[in-house]
């Protein structure tokens, strides 16, 4: 097992009607900007309640909404230049991951004298933010219990993912009932994406490490089992609340410390978001298979095969058979059970034109991971997808 530092400072309040704890924002002063998306809160009731909240507790509230799914550097940009001129005490993310990501940025923009697009693109120039706090309202990325933000500039086909310790949210509030009325393509994406997250911390050569891992297959297993549920009964609590908390554990760091090398599948994906502004979970569940058929060799069968075996009942002596099994079986799992588009024409990308320039940029951040991958692995795995 790799040394590593673990630490993960953001209070969960787990639960329904847990968004009544909004009112320890007052520890962090009075001014709240709130950040939300394209209005799912207003018709939830969400929003409504959270006001409420804020207002009974005496806190004065400005708002960012209209975030973008896949969210833009102006509206980041905007959000940064409110809390400056306001004097913005807190921000707090109402919303899925777009949301939290966007509040992210904003927070480490109030404290920054640039261009916030700086602190996309260096992590390292985030030296201080905001207190982040977020109410989630869709199970996916782990943005709620995590320092990561992904921010994307259409203009110049950029999405990057950034970091920073003090992006990790002080307080989070994660209420299962809040993604009844999350859509069956969102509900099948966020699935998706929290498997790729686990899938990207699990495949590595490292033996040593059981205990992320385990951990990783019992998500694995967790979320297999309750995405189709919650696909086709959206308001079974146990299925919303196992997918909640089984999402903030796969990129909290618990199954990455001591194991990951690296992730692969999530630059590909950026750039596909980049280019033709796809949702997120979608992408990940079309290129998963297709990479792990890229990858599979005598050296990654084994650990494909465990996979397979420990997660998905498969039994076998032959690895390479039993791996093959896998992947099938993953194919099945997104495209079938959870109805998931199988290629990239089924997300609209109708043309192979950029491939080239996206195969670049991608194979940058595939260089450390489980199986090192070049430009032209890159490119092979998105013209199998297509
Ligand atoms: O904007 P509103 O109106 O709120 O609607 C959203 C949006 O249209 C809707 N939605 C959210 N909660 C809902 C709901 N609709 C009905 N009921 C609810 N309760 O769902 C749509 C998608 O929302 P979004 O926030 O974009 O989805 P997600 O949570 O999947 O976030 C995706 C973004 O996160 C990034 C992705 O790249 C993408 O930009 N990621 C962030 C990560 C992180 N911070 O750690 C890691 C991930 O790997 C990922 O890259
Ligand atoms: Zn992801």
């Amino acid at each position: 097992m790799y040394n590593f530092t673990f630490y993960v400072p953001t209070r969960i309040h787990f639960g329904e009607g847990q968004i009544s704890h909004l009112s320890e924002l007052k520890e962090s002063g009075s001014k709240v900007l709130m950040v939300y998306g394209g209005g799912s809160i207003k018709r939830n009731g969400i929003y409504d309640k959270a006001m409420e909240i804020l207002k009974e507790a005496g806190l004065s509230v400005t708002e960012l909404s209209g975030v973008e799914p896949n969210p833009r550097i102006e509206t980041v940009r905007k959000g940064a230049e409110i809390c400056k001129t306001e004097g913005i005490d807190m921000v707090l993310a109402i919303g899925g991951g777009s949301t939290i990501d966007c509040a992210k940025v904003v927070s480490a923009g109030a404290k920054y004298d640039g261009d916030p697009w700086d602190l996309v693109l260096d992590g390292s120039k985030i030296k201080s933010a905001l207190p982040i706090y977020s109410v989630l309202t869709l199970s996916a990325t782990g943005s709620e219990m995590d320092e990561f933000a992904v921010i994307t500039d259409m203009s110049k086909n950029e999405k990057w993912g950034t970091a920073a310790e003090c992006l990790k949210p002080k307080m989070s509030v994660l209420d299962p009932t809040y993604t009844y009325s999350v859509s069956k393509k969102q509900t099948a994406a966020g699935t998706a994406d929290m498997m790729s997250h686990t899938f990207e911390n699990y495949f590595s050569f490292e033996e040593g490490a059981d205990v992320p891992k385990r951990f990783g297959e019992g998500l694995l297993m967790t979320m297999m089992k309750y995405g189709p549920i919650a696909l086709n009964d959206p308001t079974n609590y146990d299925a919303r609340a196992n997918l909640m908390w089984a999402a903030s554990h796969a990129i909290n760091g618990l199954t990455r410390v001591g194991n990951a090398p690296g992730w692969c599948v999530h630059p590909m994906e950026h750039e596909l978001s980049a280019f033709y502004d796809i949702t997120h979970g979608e992408g990940l569940a079309i290129l998963t298979p297709v990479w792990m058929e890229h990858i599979l060799s005598d050296k990654t069968a084994p650990i494909i095969a465990t996979y397979g075996k420990n997660v998905l009942g498969l039994t076998g002596d032959n690895d390479m058979t039993v791996a093959k099994e896998a992947i099938e079986a993953t194919k099945k799992f997104f495209f079938e059970t959870m109805g998931m588009p199988a290629n990239l024409r089924a997300v609209g990308i109708t043309e192979k034109t950029n491939f080239d320039k996206m195969a670049e940029k991608a194979s940058k951040g595939c260089e450390g991971c489980f199986v090192p991958l070049s430009k032209d692995d890159v490119k092979e795995i998105f013209e199998a997808a297509f």
